[in-house]
């Protein structure tokens, strides 16, 4: 089984093209989280790096997932560019519950914290084919059981920006929140939120468990999610080309 953490798609995409390439199946972290997987005996955990850390829901939630110690399992980060500590952080939190993480990798997609900054991450799809040859290789050593690492645990940027308190910090900062005037209350952010976080009424409210996916941002129809009240362009909302929003939706 490979189990997925995805807020834009990207984690979610690149979890099935290694599904259908070894012959597994694909299931969210949110859901995983609820099931007995003790007789898996290979295990895939596909997810974001968020400031240099696993995003925090994965920190939480990983420790949870009911695993076979024996099991074979791997970490695929897919980032923007820099991993940091979000391999090694769920490493050692496995480690803790006697679980040895095989082989791990990220692949490099595109930046869906881009548009934050004023940048399109749709600029940034020519990475698909980019390191389509890497996923390949990724899938090969998946196939052949291999026990490597691949990424540099620990470097300069990592030690000093991949802490949880800077992670925090971070996430605090680049909150998303809701330009009232905008919302139409359609709900489509509250059902594709991975952290049950927003309720509609007539209009959307951000509850405090924001992970800071942005899957609410990228998915709002009328661009009314907004970071440091700073209008949403519609151009620069992104989604992995192959992933709809109803996949990304959690189930009721
Ligand atoms: C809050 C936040 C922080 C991010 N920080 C990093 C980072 O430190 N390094 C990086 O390479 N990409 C970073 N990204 C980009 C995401 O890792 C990347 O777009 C990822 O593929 C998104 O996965 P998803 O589409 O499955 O949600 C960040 C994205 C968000 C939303
Ligand atoms: S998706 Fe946008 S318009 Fe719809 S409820 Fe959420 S914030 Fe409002
Ligand atoms: S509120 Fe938005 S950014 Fe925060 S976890 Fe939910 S979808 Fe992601």
């Amino acid at each position: 089984m490979i189990i997925y953490f995805s807020g834009t798609g990207n984690s979610l995409g690149i979890a099935r093209q290694i599904a259908s390439a070894i012959g597994d199946t694909v299931q969210a972290l949110t859901e995983a989280v609820r099931q007995d997987l003790t007789s898996e005996d290979r295990i895939g955990l596909i997810y974001p790096s968020y400031d240099f850390n696993a995003p925090p829901a994965v920190r939480s939630l990983v420790p949870r997932l009911k695993l076979n110690t024996r099991a074979y399992v791997y970490i695929i980060i897919a980032c923007g560019a820099q991993a940091g500590n979000s391999i090694w952080s769920i490493r050692r939190l496995l480690k803790a519950r006697g679980i040895e993480v095989a082989y791990s990798n990220k692949i490099r997609v595109p930046d869906n914290s881009a548009i934050v900054f004023g940048r399109n991450p749709n600029d940034q799809v020519w990475k698909f084919s980019r390191f389509a040859s890497r996923l390949q290789m990724i899938i090969a050593d998946i196939r052949a059981g291999k026990h490597e690492h691949h990424y540099a645990q620990w470097g300069p940027t990592a030690a000093i920006m991949g802490t949880e308190r800077m992670q925090q910090w971070m996430i605090r900062t680049f909150r998303p929140s809701v330009n009232e005037d905008k919302c139409i209350g359609c709900g489509i952010c509250a059902r594709i939120c991975p952290m049950r976080n927003i309720a509609v009424d007539e209009k959307a409210c951000i509850g405090p468990h924001c992970t800071a996916c942005l899957a609410c941002l990228h998915s709002c129809p009328q661009q009314a999610i907004e970071v440091g009240k700073k209008a949403t362009n519609r151009q620069y909302q992104y989604r992995h080309p192959d992933v709809k929003a109803k996949d990304l939706m959690l189930n009721e």
